[in-house]
């Protein structure tokens, strides 16, 4: 059972809990613009940063912000289904009214989606539904695409396959090497954090519904 907002929860500042494997750098994107803007201007606030690992950057940048963290480890349980329900306990109890995925590089299970599908949103470095999964900025590359970019999603029970709310485009240039990808990510990257930023602070000040594969933001 989720544990009640505290009381400084502003009414209809949206909480969000980010989800982080690595760099960080969409989620202090958020931090940034919430910071700047207020949140009750931007519509939401960060209430916890969960990770599935130690050590990184995007704890780092949670911690420097003062925002509760927590790490939830595949190793420290006994099986993948005991990871997820722990995952889904930990969000949880941060009351999130959305959950998002930047650049975490884990794929929940049915506990957490039963949980909290329908306010998953993650962000994904290609173009969906072309080059899904983990390595969707190398994949892009070596097919020989001409644009590829950037898709804000919410998460359903498939890899990278839950309706669309927003997409960016970048270009692959002809001087994109195939070694290139760090470079072409990067641009990526820019766009992403933009897009991110964006989609969510809209999601969490005009509500939105899911309707089949489209998402409706009022
Ligand atoms: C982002 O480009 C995000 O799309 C990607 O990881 C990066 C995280 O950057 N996620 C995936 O590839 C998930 N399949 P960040 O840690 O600097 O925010």
């Amino acid at each position: 059972m989720a544990s009640a907002p505290p009381p400084d929860h502003a009414p209809g500042v949206k909480r969000l809990v980010v989800l982080v494997s690595g760099t960080g750098s969409n989620l202090q994107a958020l931090l940034d613009t919430i910071e700047e803007q207020g949140p009750e201007r931007y519509g939401a606030r960060v209430v916890a940063v969960g990770a599935d690992r130690e050590g990184i950057t995007g704890l780092e940048r949670a911690r420097a912000a003062g925002i509760p963290t927590f790490v939830c480890r595949v190793k420290d349980h006994p099986d993948r289904a005991a990871w997820d329900l722990a995952l889904a306990g930990a969000t949880a109890a941060h009351a999130p009214d959305l959950v998002v995925s930047a650049g975490f590089m884990k794929i929940v299970g049915k506990e957490f989606l039963d949980r909290f599908g329908g306010r998953f949103v993650n962000t994904h470095p290609a173009l969906l539904p072309s080059f899904p999964g983990a390595h969707g900025v190398r994949d892009a590359l070596a097919y020989g695409a001409k644009v590829t970019g950037c898709t804000v999603h919410f998460v359903d029970y498939g890899v990278d396959t839950g309706p669309i709310i927003a997409q960016g485009v970048v270009e692959i240039r002809e001087d994109d090497s195939p070694e290139g990808e760090a470079a072409l990510h990067a641009r990526i990257k820019d766009v992403e954090r933009a897009l991110l930023v964006e989609v969510v602070g809209r999601l969490a000040r005009h509500g939105y519904r899911i309707e089949g594969r489209k998402v409706l933001v009022p």
